[in-house]
This record gives C-alpha cells, structure tokens and sequence, in this order.
C-alpha cells in the first residue's frame, strides 16, 4: 500500500497523518487515498487503452458517491446489482448507458428502473429471468439487451464463500445449458442478446483460472455463431485479488500481466475464426480497483489481560467490517504511531456482544490504551458490508487527496439509526 506510508514514525494516507484525521473525524472512520484509486483504475484503464472496452466497476465493493464520481469521470462503467446501486451512479453522475446490471434475484420494479435508464446490459441468470425481462420490457414498448452469466464451471481455488464458478453455486446458467438457454433468449421479441458474462469468484491471486474461463467462454461464442447468434460482447467478470500483508501469501498477479494474456488469447482467436473482427470486452473489478485504498482507523479503548488469551478492545468491531468475522479474513494491522517497548500477543476485538466479533487474532503489538491502530486494505466490502448491529452508527468516511481530506460519509448518529421506526399507538 506505497500511498500509506510511515513518516516521521507516524501513518501517513498520502500527506496526512492519521494521528490527525483520528482527531479531526473521531474513530472509526474509514481513510481513502485518491491518488491509490486513480492508480488502480488506471492499471485498467491503460491496458485497454486503444481498445473497443469497457470497465465497469463492481460497485458493491465500495459505493461511496465521491468514489464513483472520481471513477465516473475517469470513463468507467459500472456493474449493479440493484435499483439502488443504479440510483447511486445517476446521483454520482455516471452514465447509465455504461451499466451492468447482475444478480440472480432482480425484481420487476429493479428492471423497469434500469430499463428506463437505459442501461448497456442486463447480466440475465436464468430462464424465469429472460422471460421476465422479456415481459417487462414488452409493457414498456422496449428491448432489454442481455447477456447470459455461464458458469463455466472453474475452479478458482479460493474462499468457498467468495467462489462462484462451480456447479453448485447459485450463480449462472450451466455451462451444459447455455446453447439451449440463449436460444430461448433469441427467440423472445423485447430482447436482443449481446454478450456473454462470467464471474468465477473473488480473490484471484493467479489469473489460470480467469484464462480457463475465458476459454470456455470463446467455445460458446464460436458454437453460437454457428447458430446465427452473433455476440457483440465479452465480460469475463471480475475477481483479481490483493495482498492482504499476511505472511507467505502470494502476491496477486499484476492487473497489466493478466489483460495483456487476455487480450493475447482474444485477439489470436478474433484473427483465427473472425477474419480479426474485434470484441468488445467488458471487466467487472471490484476489490482490485478499491481494496488498497482505504484503511479502517480505530481507537484502542481497553487492554484486557485473559487467562488464556490478551485482548486490545477498539473501537471498530464486526458491524464496521465484518470480512474477519464472516470468512476468518486476515486483515493486517498496524500502529499509526509506533512504540518501542515489548510487544505482546492480542486478539484485537470489538464491544459488540459476540465472540464472532473481532478484527484480527494473535498479533503481536506495542499497545496502550488511547493509541490508534490501522485495519489495513480496508477499501473493499468494508462500509458497503458494515451494519447498525447494537445500534451502531457506521463509521464517517474520508478521502485524502495529497495533504487535502475531504469528509465523504459523515458518521451516523443513533437517532438517525432509528429515524424510521415507530411506536404503536
Ligand atoms: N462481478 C460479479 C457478478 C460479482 O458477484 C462480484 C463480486 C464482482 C464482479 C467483483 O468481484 P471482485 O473483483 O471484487 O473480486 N464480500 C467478499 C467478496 C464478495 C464478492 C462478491 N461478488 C469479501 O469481502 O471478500
């Protein structure tokens, strides 16, 4: 993380020392840097450069309006999986003509809403959903474009949780069904089938897996061709991976490396079976895009000597990020201001009332109490996933750009946590 750096012993985020922003926003708060988000899409962006594609960010990993005006204007597009993550981008001014809208579970009033906006494509996941978009759009006296997610039936070799390739798994339509499935989708009057879709999981530190997709992917493309059924787009998904900091991971493969290998393998075969006719091809990153730009900053309220273990009691917990809890995710922690002295082992936790509730175990720290402490490579599915657990307001979000800090989320208060209930007259 080059944009989180140690100057003069004290956690910087670009120019801005933590120490700071804790004083100015309070704790927690979740810290971004600019410059890190605009390198990361930029790692995408110059990769296609000169090329009919397109990226459309994974908005759920981190949907902060100031985040998506930042990727907005730097020409992204944007990958939905709800009405509500598409009223996001048009608040954001993003464009809808570049979104994509995925999910096994959209509803009738999510479609009409991404249809009067006029979105590029709707990620369909099986045959009740074509045929209720179908319907949908009909009422409407529109088309819907679609293309299908395949489950290509990969293994990508991560978290069970975070996998979504295989057969099991809720998402896609079969490899084995996708001739028949788009053959219904062609033969329906308010579609116009477009493309095709993947996502095989999250946390790819190899691309393989994504190149054996891609693969099966081109078989289909060439099978339906065949058939008359001519693809205009490509969308392998998202799921590049990054370092979370724990010891003998590997480094995730570089975003450069893996589009150059994709874009080898299309371009061999557009040349070999298409006369060199181009694709368009559409990504849907997410954590590689914001992962690495966020930290969650937290005060230590208590040190709490166990019999059995050491507890260092912050003041961030599970409903602020639940990665640790939900998938025993390591999250690297780290002083804002080192101290010298002994370190001990703790398990750093929060206050809510579950023993689920902790952040990172078994890390040897120099600590007090009052002293802040870093959840490093927060960016993605922090806030998005945070909740308001014992009445928990999430935390502020701010965005450092060089020595400049902008509040982008204020913290939420209690009374706004229980604003909409009521009590029975
Ligand atoms: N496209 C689709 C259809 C997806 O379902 C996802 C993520 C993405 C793109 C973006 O994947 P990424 O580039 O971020 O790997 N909460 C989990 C990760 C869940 C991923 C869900 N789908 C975590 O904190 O690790």
């Amino acid at each position: 993380m080059p944009h989180f750096s140690y100057q003069a012993g004290v956690l910087h985020a670009e120019s801005k020392s933590l120490s700071n922003i804790a004083e100015q926003f309070g704790t927690p708060t979740y810290v971004y840097s600019k410059a890190a988000l605009l390198e990361n899409f930029d790692s995408y962006a110059n990769a296609c450069a000169g090329r009919d594609a397109l990226v459309c960010y994974a908005m759920k990993a981190n949907s902060n309006l100031a985040i998506l005006d930042i990727l907005a204007r730097r020409g992204a597009g944007f990958d939905i999986v709800s009405g509500g993550e598409l009223l996001r981008v048009i608040a954001a001014g993003g464009d809808p003509a570049k979104v994509i809208f995925s999910g096994v579970g959209k509803t009738v009033a999510e479609m009409r809403l991404a249809l009067a906006h006029d979105i590029l494509c709707f990620n369909v996941e099986s045959i009740p959903e074509l045929h209720r978009l179908n319907e949908v759009a009909g009422a409407m006296g529109k088309t819907a474009r679609v293309s299908l997610r395949v489950n290509p039936n990969v293994d990508a070799k991560t978290h069970p949780y975070i996998a979504t390739g295989l057969k099991a798994s809720k998402f896609g339509v079969a490899f084995d069904d996708a001739l028949a499935t788009y053959r219904t989708a062609a033969g329906l009057p308010h579609l116009t089938v477009a493309g095709i879709d993947c996502h095989i999981g999250s946390q790819l530190l190899d691309d393989a897996p994504l190149l054996e997709a891609l693969d099966k992917l081109i078989e289909l493309i060439d099978a339906l061709a065949r058939e008359g059924i001519v693809l205009h787009h490509l969308d392998i998904g998202g799921g590049l991976g990054i370092n979370y900091g724990e010891a003998g991971e590997a480094e995730p493969v570089p975003v450069a490396d893996y589009l150059g290998r994709l874009f080898k393998r299309i371009d061999a075969w557009r040349a070999e079976c298409y006369a060199g006719a181009p694709i368009k091809v559409i990504f849907e990153p997410g954590r590689s895009i914001v992962g690495d730009i966020g930290v969650l900053l937290t005060n230590i309220e208590f040190l709490k000597p166990g019999q059995e273990k050491n507890f260092c009691v912050v003041d961030a917990a599970m409903n602020d990020l639940m990665r640790p809890a939900l998938y025993q995710a390591w999250m690297d922690v780290q002083p804002v201001v080192a101290r010298a002295g002994e370190a001990h082992t703790y398990d750093v936790v929060g206050p809510v009332c579950e023993s689920g509730d902790w952040l990172a175990r078994e890390r040897a720290l120099v600590v007090a109490p009052g002293d802040l402490l870093a959840i490093m490579s927060a960016g993605a599915y922090g806030l998005t996933m945070s909740s308001n657990y014992n009445t928990r307001g999430r935390a502020a979000e701010v965005m450092v750009d060089g020595d400049c800090v902008h509040l982008i989320r204020q913290r939420e208060n209690p009374a706004d946590l229980f604003a909409l209930e009521s009590i029975i007259k």
